[in-house]
């Protein structure tokens, strides 16, 4: 079966390497050039751990191509939409163009009948509008079948959940469509993922009640930290107890700095938006609420920050450590991170960035940071240090040292990751996010 797969940044070059994996013959479509160039010479433009590997070796035995010329990508039995659909720049809403414009691009070149499945996270009732412009741009006798598959996969985890994903959802108008999307998985079904067959607007539907979902559980638990700061109780251990509870469960109960990325804040905004647009917005409105227990979460990092150094940023050395708005990934969008990051140099504090993937896109993403290349080189003379994104590196770091090189060995914990006790016990002040301040220990 030959795929294209249209839009090759952190999902479609995933995915496309992961098709190619899996015996098919593969063009990954790009309208960035430079992206291709990169692509087609075997160099990930992203971090994302076992993805480079994949992505040469495929390229290498020649399965797997890069272009950005439609008319090489028309020649294929599916062709995967992956492209972006960022938060508009006027409201709330997705912005579709780019899912609107890649379609009509290829459409009007496929010289066959083709299944076009769209991967994006799209507003319920975009496959439905796509098949309609599909209709209007197919040559005479093509005929374009619009199908959704919509993508789960976590960037940092992103090959294994798209090679063992926890299901397949296959959202279709008609058997043909099914028929091809069953055989194109046939490998991921046979090895038993859970398969859910639907209509398309249910499809869409489920990644962005997915997002929603996991959105609201983890402003859940941070509106528990925020009573926990009024009362002295502590959040890891509410979040433990109400974890064994199977009805709740552990998952995205960490309290913390809270959720960012190039999903999941503009996913519910997206989903607030069409919900109004279909006369339904009284169902999402606690999506506001979700969005802004969120939100808070960096201010009260900045306050925290602000309180520790006495009312006053101006000139204050803080060393920050992350960037990326996870671990495992080098995406600074919308990240939390580098959010607070921000505002404490907008105070007036002498910043000092280190992120061991994400620097490169922290740098473009704000240039006047002072970046450095290690922990160590950030915590080196600072007043204030703050972890806010949990890479493994940062919770591995040996605190004693720390201790010694930081001019004030006091530690925001962001994520509330870090082993307060062998911090403590190293001479840190630590402070958690719905957490009592916890001073050093002596050791015995
Ligand atoms: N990143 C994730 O972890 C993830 C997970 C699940 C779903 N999604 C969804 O997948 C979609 C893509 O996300 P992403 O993170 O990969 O975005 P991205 O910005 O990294 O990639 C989008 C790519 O599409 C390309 N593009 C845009 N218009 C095009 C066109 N007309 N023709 C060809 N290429 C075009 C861009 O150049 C870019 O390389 C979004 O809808 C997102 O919500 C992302």
């Amino acid at each position: 079966m030959r795929i294209t797969v249209i839009g090759t940044g952190y999902l479609g070059a995933t995915h496309a390497a992961c098709l190619a994996e899996l015996g098919y013959e593969v063009v990954g479509l790009d309208s960035d050039p430079a992206k291709v160039e990169s692509l087609a010479r075997s160099e990930l433009p992203f971090y994302e751990e076992g993805l480079p590997e994949l992505l040469r070796r495929h390229v290498d035995a020649g399965g797997l191509h890069f272009t950005a010329d439609p008319a090489q990508a028309a020649d294929a039995e599916v062709v995967f939409v992956c492209v972006g659909t960022p938060q508009r720049s006027d409201g709330l809403a997705a912005d579709t163009s780019q899912v609107v414009g890649a379609v009509e691009a290829l459409v009007p070149l496929l010289t066959a009948d083709t299944v076009v499945v769209g991967k994006s996270t799209v507003p319920v009732g975009t496959a439905a509008v796509l098949q309609g412009r599909a209709d209007e741009l197919a040559r005479d006798g093509v005929r374009v079948r619009v199908a959704w598959n919509p993508e789960f996969l976590r960037e940092g985890h992103a090959v294994d959940d798209t090679l063992r994903p926890d299901r397949l959802v296959l959202g279709v108008a008609d058997e043909v469509a099914e028929k091809v999307l069953r055989e194109l998985y046939a490998d991921l079904i046979d090895a038993g993922t859970p398969l859910v067959v639907t209509d398309l607007a249910s499809a869409e539907l489920v990644k962005t009640s997915a997002n929603a979902f996991l959105a609201t559980k983890i402003s859940f638990i941070n509106a528990v930290a925020e009573l926990c700061e009024a009362t002295g109780a502590d959040v890891v251990a509410v979040a433990e107890a109400l974890g064994h509870d199977v009805r709740i469960g552990r998952h995205a109960l960490g309290a913390g700095l809270g959720f960012g990325g190039g999903c999941l804040p503009k996913d519910i905004r997206a989903l607030m938006a069409r919900a109004g647009e279909l006369g339904v917005d009284q169902a999402l409105t606690f999506l506001r609420e979700v969005d802004s227990i969120n939100m808070r979460r960096r201010q009260r990092v900045v306050d925290l920050a602000v309180e520790e150094l006495g009312g006053d940023l101006l000139g204050r050395r803080v060393a920050v450590l992350g960037a990326a708005f996870k671990p495992g990934t080098d995406d600074v969008r919308d990240s939390p991170a580098l959010n607070v990051a921000a505002q404490l140099q907008l105070r007036g504090a002498h910043v000092v960035l280190y992120d061991p993937q994400a620097g490169d896109n922290a740098r473009r993403a704000f240039p006047t940071l002072r970046h450095a290349t290690s922990a160590a080189e950030a915590v080196a003379g600072a007043d204030l240090v703050l972890h806010l994104t949990e890479w493994q590196e940062f919770l591995d770091l040996d605190p004693a040292p720390l201790a010694a090189a930081a001019r004030r060995p006091v530690v925001i914990d962001g994520r509330n990751a870090l082993d307060a006790q062998r911090w403590r016990e190293a001479g840190w002040t630590v402070r958690g996010l719905g957490r009592p301040r916890l001073g050093p220990l002596a050791v015995a």
